[in-house]
């Protein structure tokens, strides 16, 4: 299976880049290909709704930035991991940009190989997602019908073993 891995932290040592990490190597160990994108390092802007994508681009992007790249990788991906730290009740900026701009990718269907979702969290103090939950749950569980490889946050001390446990699993 592809795997692509939108790591929304900023801190490469951080709390979200542990269990993207044990992830990615126990997802490999079984077989997978997993392609991490750190989308803090990239230059992603905002949605426009410009409409371009669903009129005349038909699915294209008007904005011409780094974006590219996970447009690029999504026809290829079977499974999405959103991994992020929490930022006042909901994913980071940089994240939310990236989802905002699927808009475009799931226009006029979504990516046909993209079956499952999973996503990681990292707060200060616990029960802080609300927000990101509801978004994972309304808009890719719901929305897009994506089947439920789980919701971890670090607020759970096995969660390095249950990330592992479920990519192991796939
Ligand atoms: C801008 C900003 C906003 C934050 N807002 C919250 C919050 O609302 N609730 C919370 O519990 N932690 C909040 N935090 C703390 C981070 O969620 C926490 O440090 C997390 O572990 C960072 O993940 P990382 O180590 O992967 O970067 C905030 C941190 C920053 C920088």
């Amino acid at each position: 299976m592809n795997i692509l891995v939108l790591n929304g932290s900023p801190r490469p040592q951080g709390e979200t880049a542990n269990m993207v990490s044990a992830f990615k190597n126990a997802a490999e160990k079984a077989g997978h290909e997993v392609r991490v994108i750190e989308v803090c390092r990239l230059n992603i802007r905002g949605c426009l709704a410009c409409e371009y994508c669903h009129g005349k681009g038909r699915g294209a992007c008007a904005q011409k930035d780094d974006m590219r790249q996970i447009y690029d990788a999504l026809p290829e991906t079977d499974m999405l991991v959103l991994a992020s730290p929490i930022y006042y009740h909901n994913i980071s900026g940089q994240l939310k940009c990236v989802i905002d701009r699927f808009y475009a990718a799931l226009y006029p269907s979504a990516p046909e190989r993209l079956k499952k979702v999973a996503m990681f969290l990292a707060s200060g103090d616990p029960e802080m997602d609300t927000g990101a939950r509801f978004s994972y749950e309304g808009d890719f569980l719901g929305y897009l019908g994506l089947e439920d490889m789980g919701l971890f946050t670090n607020h759970d001390a096995q969660v390095l073993q249950r990330i592992s446990a479920m990519a192991a699993a796939l």
